[in-house]
């Protein structure tokens, strides 16, 4: 056993700029496991606390892909599809799918959306960013329009910046966990729980504090990725 090599790198791994795995997409079919999360719970703070996203991700998450593994082994019809197959194809006929499906593929999405605050700050770039200028004028103008959007969600839900059938960028606001991925509505790349689970403690209820803060731990690299990838191709990114 290399014992130098080994302590290098685990002391580049201690003094890691950004701490956060490679993407790695699991594409699971008829049965599903909680996915681990791509750093360490407290690396989000302070916009988020490591309490909440400890319990966001072995509590809340862990039920939806519980509650979906027994959807899934109770219908012979779901064994062979993705979970975003499974959105597209049924979720507009059962609700139940569509609550623990979504719920099982909106938080799947949002861990790989954030990055640890230590990470380099990164930009909009490409053809993300084009497609951004051409939609709404500036990428400020974008985080209003999203923001409010966010804002006027009333109760439980997630606001999404996804891609339609005809390669526009579209702000969805959804309640609770169902995804524009239902009917091929829209494809998701960018998102924000505003489930009162992911914020209310740590922000003593003030959602507008939570959308403003929450812009400071984007990964704009990956959700470059995931556009040009997946949504601008009508495809669902593979969580
Ligand atoms: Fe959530």
């Amino acid at each position: 056993m290399d014992y130098k090599r080994i302590a290098l790198s685990l002391l580049v791994s201690a003094f890691a700029l950004c701490p956060k795995d490679e993407f790695s997409p699991e594409i699971d079919r008829g049965s599903f496991t909680l996915p681990d999360l791509p750093y360490d719970y407290a690396s989000l703070e302070p916009v988020l606390w490591s309490q909440i996203v400890y319990y966001h991700h072995n509590k809340h998450q862990s039920e939806y892909v519980q509650a979906l593994n027994d959807i899934v082994h109770k219908n012979y019809l779901y064994k062979d599809f993705t979970v975003p197959e499974l959105l597209s194809k049924f979720g507009s006929s059962d609700p139940k799918l569509a609550h623990y499906g979504g719920g099982y593929y909106n938080h799947g999405l949002l861990w790989w959306i954030l990055q640890p605050t230590s990470c380099r700050v990164t930009s909009l770039d490409g053809k993300l960013q084009d497609k951004i200028k051409e939609t709404w004028g500036s990428l400020d103008n974008f985080k209003q329009s999203f923001s409010s959007n966010s804002t006027a969600i009333f109760g439980s839900g997630w606001a999404w910046l996804c891609s339609d059938s005809k390669k526009n960028l579209r702000i969805k606001a959804k309640e609770n966990e169902y995804s524009p991925l239902i009917d091929d509505e829209c494809y998701p790349f960018f998102g924000m729980d505003l489930w009162e689970h992911s914020y209310y403690l740590y922000y003593i209820g003030d959602r507008d504090d939570y959308i403003s803060q929450y812009w400071d731990i984007i990964d704009w690299e990956l959700v470059t990725y995931f556009y040009e990838e997946y949504a601008s191709r009508g495809k669902a990114v593979p969580v």
